[in-house]
């Protein structure tokens, strides 16, 4: 482990993303397998989490805003890339110059792509993308065909691939999910009817990907299961959740019954008590809203979280425990047979996995194991 420059630290366990990588690799067959790694790899380090899918069966790279694609070319990534965010006028000329591929639904933005394929003499490239009930980015399915035509027809354009993204893929009622992929797969058919050649037609994000693989085609966009996270709690194959957040005790206190604790005084012990003060708070992604509901773990016993959590500092109740200042607490992930995980955080806070991992701030230093 690298020296720590604060005791606030998440480790990312690699191999676990690597085993993570593998699985959904086996699953898939043929289709290529496109890495979700926006958001910073969902809080995991998207230069590190990269290297590691890339070296284990991924073969694309998907980022949510052209800067997080420009950080990856910086660091000499040179997989290919697709921005599936909202690209506005002013950000298609980096798109273009650093070969990042533009998710399309616009025929503004598909004008000035072309414009910028011809002032920079490169290939824009783009994926087009379908709404069939997200109600999202991308061109309605109706208008689909047509669109794409149009869009093919631009010199200097290349189209890679068409894609749709699915409203609600992870709720074991299928019915809106084969809803969105009949409208899906009526696109595809027609432009295969009207020999308009599509490299890459894709779909499935991770819940797609584990429970409805009909819808594999050419390539998975994956970003949840890599990280070893659960859609709505569920899996088809084994994945290991590759983060922890940890920390360590930064002061202990004696207080009799009686006391207030943290803003708000919203907890008041009943009974003399240890209190342990930790050095992380909500700037760090540690949610307010664990305040008086959830806990950590210490030598693999849960100590409740008491009072407000605050910007910088949590105080948790450790009377029944023997510990001293420096001991480790462990947030998320395991702590001798106990474990806390994201979606336990995500129960805590009334949110999903996804936004846990994702709040997870930039002033916690990412150790890689
Ligand atoms: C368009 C698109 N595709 C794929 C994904 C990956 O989804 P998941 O993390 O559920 O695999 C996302 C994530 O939000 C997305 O927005």
């Amino acid at each position: 482990m690298s020296k720590l420059t604060r005791s606030v630290w998440a480790e990312v366990n690699l191999q676990d993303i690597a085993f993570n990588t593998q699985q959904i690799r086996r699953l898939i067959g043929d289709s290529q397998l496109m890495a979700v790694v926006k958001a910073n790899a969902y809080g995991h380090g998207a230069l590190e989490v990269a290297h590691t899918v890339l070296a284990n069966g991924a073969s694309w790279l998907a980022v949510a805003i052209p800067e997080e694609g420009v950080r990856l070319r910086r660091a000499g990534i040179a997989a290919p890339i697709l921005v599936l965010g909202a690209v506005g006028p002013e950000e298609v000329e980096v798109c273009v110059a650093k070969d990042l591929a533009v998710t399309l639904y616009e025929p503004q933005i598909a004008r000035i792509l072309a414009n910028t394929a011809r002032k920079l003499q490169k290939a824009a490239k783009v994926h087009i993308k379908v709404d069939t009930g997200m109600s999202r980015l991308g061109i309605p399915d109706g208008a689909a065909v047509e669109f794409i035509r149009s869009v093919a027809r631009l010199p200097g354009i290349e189209v890679q691939g068409v894609f749709t993204h699915f409203a609600d893929a992870e709720n074991p009622n299928q019915e809106y999910l084969h809803w969105q992929w009949q409208r899906f797969e009526r696109v595809i058919a027609t432009l295969k009817r009207d020999g308009v050649h599509i490299p890459c037609c894709h779909a499935a994000n991770t819940a797609a990907t584990l429970f409805f693989p009909e819808s594999h085609l050419d390539m998975v966009r994956v970003g949840l299961g890599l990280y070893g996270m659960y859609p709505n709690g569920r899996s088809s194959i084994p994945l290991k959740p590759a983060l922890s957040l940890k920390t360590r005790i930064a002061a202990l206190k004696r207080v009799p019954a009686g006391t207030p604790v943290s803003y708000g005084c919203t907890y008041v012990t009943w009974k003399d008590t240890t209190l342990a003060v930790l050095p992380i708070g909500y700037a760090d992604g540690l949610s307010r809203k664990l305040s008086n509901i959830g806990h950590v773990l210490i030598a693999g016993q849960p100590c409740p979280i008491v009072g407000k959590v605050t910007m910088d500092h949590t105080i948790v109740d450790v009377d029944h425990l023997p510990v001293s200042v420096g001991d480790e607490v462990v947030l998320i992930g395991s702590s001798g047979q106990t474990k806390i995980t994201a979606d336990d955080w995500a129960r805590w806070m009334d949110t999903i996995n996804y936004e846990v991992t994702c709040l997870i701030s930039s002033r916690v230093e990412r150790v890689y194991t």
